[in-house]
């Protein structure tokens, strides 16, 4: 990891750890202990945290405050954790293991892990109006509401689960591995875009860093469909091989090893260089290439050493 990119995270990373930690949307109800678990054993200690720090680099490149982003960027990492909770479930990918440990279901049970997923999504929405209010953007409040409930929705990360379920086996065409990968692109577009917005970027802002949302999202999927089948369920954290448990097919499996990670590295290039046409030489520019550029090597060395 570059210094730069090392300094930011440790910067930013326990003011968002106690943001999470107050956004968390506990119930006051005193038999609703079991549920208030279950939110806090799916959120903390979470994940890589990708997607905050990005929703606040992408707030910084129109003139805010990563600190007046950082609700927002609690809204996407409880979206994207609710998410997990759903794919894990038996009747999705039915996995034990999640981030290092069991998976959600598997230690509360179904009924608290299905209530604790929407529990996190309902409030995503709700954090995303309130920054927007709160930074006086009131017209960005519903733009936001509506925007992330099309990024979810059915031609969003929900079409997109819908479609990875629906198509077994190998031969899929570009605009079918386009259309499954929809449930990782469609929540990262609202991810980059969904910081800067609350925060008074304008429409060109939105477009561009949508534009490298989409492209970082199908890069982000095709590196964790990499490591689904070269990486170690330890070293994940999660099952490893899922693809070919469930005989889904996906870019590696259409393109190899190394044609998928060409793709990746592509899509990257791409996405940077609209964002520099955009926001010149800004040091979150820098910060937000580093990231990438981390994401694409996490699954590119054991690409090379599949090679
Ligand atoms: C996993 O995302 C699911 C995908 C969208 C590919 P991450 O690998 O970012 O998961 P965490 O948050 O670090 O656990
Ligand atoms: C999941 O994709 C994408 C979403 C949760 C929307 P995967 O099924 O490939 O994610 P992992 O590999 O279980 O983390
Ligand atoms: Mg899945
Ligand atoms: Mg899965
Ligand atoms: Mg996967």
């Amino acid at each position: 990891m570059s210094e730069r990119l090392r300094l930011y995270i440790a910067r930013h990373r326990q003011p968002l750890e106690l943001a999470l930690e107050t956004h968390l949307p506990l119930s006051a109800q005193s038999h609703a202990g079991r549920l208030n678990d279950a939110l806090r054993y799916a959120v903390f200690p979470g994940g890589k945290r990708w997607r905050p720090m990005l929703t606040m680099l992408g707030a910084e490149l129109v003139g805010a405050r990563a600190k007046d982003a950082i609700p927002v960027a609690c809204a996407m990492e409880f979206l994207h954790t609710s998410s997990l909770i759903f794919d894990d479930l038996p009747a999705m990918d039915d996995a034990d293991t999640r981030r290092g440990h069991l998976t959600l279901h598997r230690a509360f049970g179904e009924s608290i892990a299905l209530l604790a997923g929407l529990t996190l999504l309902n409030c995503s929405y709700g954090l995303l109006a309130e920054t927007a209010r709160a930074q006086g953007n009131c017209e960005s409040a519903a733009w936001l509401v509506s925007e992330a409930t099309r990024c979810i929705g059915s031609d969003g990360m929900i079409g997109g689960q819908a479609v990875d379920l629906a198509l077994q086996g190998a031969g899929q065409g570009p605009d079918v591995l386009v259309s499954r990968n929809l449930k990782t692109t469609a929540l990262m577009r609202l991810t980059m875009c969904a910081g800067a917005v609350a925060c008074g970027g304008d429409e060109d802002d939105a477009a561009v860093l949508a534009e490298f949302g989409e492209a970082l999202g199908m890069a982000y999927q095709i590196c964790d469909d990499l490591l689904d089948e070269l990486a170690a369920s330890d070293v994940l954290g999660k099952p490893a091989k899922q693809d070919a448990r469930h005989a889904r097919s996906n870019y590696v499996a259409e393109l190899g090893v190394e044609g998928a990670h060409r793709l990746a590295a592509s899509l990257i290039e791409e996405g940077q260089a609209a964002l520099r046409d955009r926001f010149g030489a800004q040091p979150q520019v820098e910060l937000l290439s580093d990231a990438v550029q981390m994401i694409l090597q996490g699954s590119g060395h054991l690409a090379l050493a599949a090679a």
